[in-house]
């Protein structure tokens, strides 16, 4: 079956489509290394990203974000599933496919970054060297004309160009964060892949940080699918928000939706967890019964089922599909339709 997200009505056609895409890790056991099982860390997902616009996706650990995020840039080969990008020159390049040519040219494309500035950052290079690096790669630009582009990306990201020959580690954690999104607009993308990029920074710093992002995105018509468990951060963000569990997508709507009437009991369950501003305000926090399941060895039918506070029996032996609940929100639970769950703003 085909699933189309239109979740946000576009003219614009996609310019990313990832279709019943799954990676699944083999559990072996003994010294022959016998496969026992399979941790399905993505297990048929199938999601669009739209021209300008942000994709956000969250999920307890474990629920295979970042997983999907490498299989996007086929960093890790795809078990089964397709990741279409609809590249200008080329047309629709099925990535976890494609041959080494078409690979190389839709990578630059498609950027990642990461959540820990200091680890993504080498000590022994100098800013100018690190963000050179993508466009010497690539034969791009090199000497007068590489450090040119440098000086207008470090503009572009708010720091000064004079700090070029400055090495990482004179930097705060909120300008490393800068250096990186740098290099990763080196070669133009149209799509960067955001794992986390403020989780390791201050508050004060987090929110900076996401202004930036805004801003280049509407200045340069990036994509971005932003990874968080931060649900306050990606409300802030995003266009569409899809939520993991356990390698699934359980709901995905435009952000309003999401967050004031969700579909899910997953999704009422997260929203009820993020913090309030206003601590005199009584926060009734569902507390979701039980631990993430192990995803070698995940409950039958629906996963959340042993969690959830509204399981009936169908829903230990039957897995509820994706379906559209109401107009471009979609959730895969089997009573979505008679569920009154509470938005965020019923907490
Ligand atoms: N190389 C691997 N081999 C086996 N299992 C793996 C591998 N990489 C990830 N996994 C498993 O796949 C599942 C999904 O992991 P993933 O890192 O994608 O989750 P995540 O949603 O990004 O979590 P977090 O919020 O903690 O970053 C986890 O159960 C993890 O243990
Ligand atoms: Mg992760």
């Amino acid at each position: 079956m085909e699933i189309q997200l239109n979740a946000v009505p576009h003219a614009d056609r996609p310019l990313l489509e990832i279709l019943h895409l799954k990676k699944h890790y083999p559990v072996t056991r003994g010294l022959l290394k016998r496969t026992v099982g399979y941790v399905k860390a993505v297990d048929d997902v199938s999601l669009t990203i739209y021209p300008g616009q942000t994709l956000g996706l969250v999920g307890e650990s474990g629920s295979g974000k970042t997983t999907l995020a490498h299989s996007v840039m086929r960093g890790i080969t795809p078990t089964a599933g397709s990741v279409i990008f609809h590249d200008d020159h080329l047309g629709p390049v099925d990535v976890a496919s494609a041959d080494p040519a078409a690979l190389r040219h839709v990578r630059r494309n498609m950027q990642m970054v990461f959540q820990d500035p200091f680890s993504s950052l080498n000590p022994r290079m100098t800013v100018l060297d690190i963000i050179a690096e993508p466009l010497q790669v690539n034969q791009i630009a090199k000497g007068k004309a590489a450090q040119e582009r440098v000086a207008e990306l470090l503009q572009l990201v708010g720091l000064r160009p004079e700090y070029m020959r400055r090495f990482p580690h004179a930097f705060s954690g909120g300008q490393r964060q800068r250096i990186v999104v740098a290099r990763a607009l080196a070669l133009n993308p149209r799509l960067v892949l955001l794992d986390e990029p403020t989780s390791a920074l201050d508050v004060s710093i987090q929110a900076q940080t996401l202004n930036l992002l805004k801003d280049l995105q509407s200045r340069l018509n990036l994509s971005y699918l932003f990874i968080s468990h931060d649900l306050g951060v990606v409300e802030h963000v995003s266009d569409t928000v899809a939520v993991m569990y356990v390698g699934r997508v359980v709901e995905v709507a435009p952000t309003r939706k999401l967050y004031q009437q969700p579909k899910h009991p997953y999704t009422e369950a997260l929203l009820s967890s993020i913090p309030k501003p206003d601590p005199t305000r009584k926060k009734r926090r569902i507390a979701i019964a039980g631990e993430i399941p192990n995803p070698a060895n995940p409950p039958p039918g629906c996963h959340f089922h042993p969690r959830c506070p509204y399981a009936q029996p169908i829903c230990a032996h039957e897995a509820p599909p994706l379906r559209e609940v109401t107009p471009g929100q979609f959730a895969a639970c089997h009573f979505s339709d008679e569920l009154n769950l509470k938005g965020v703003n019923d907490f």
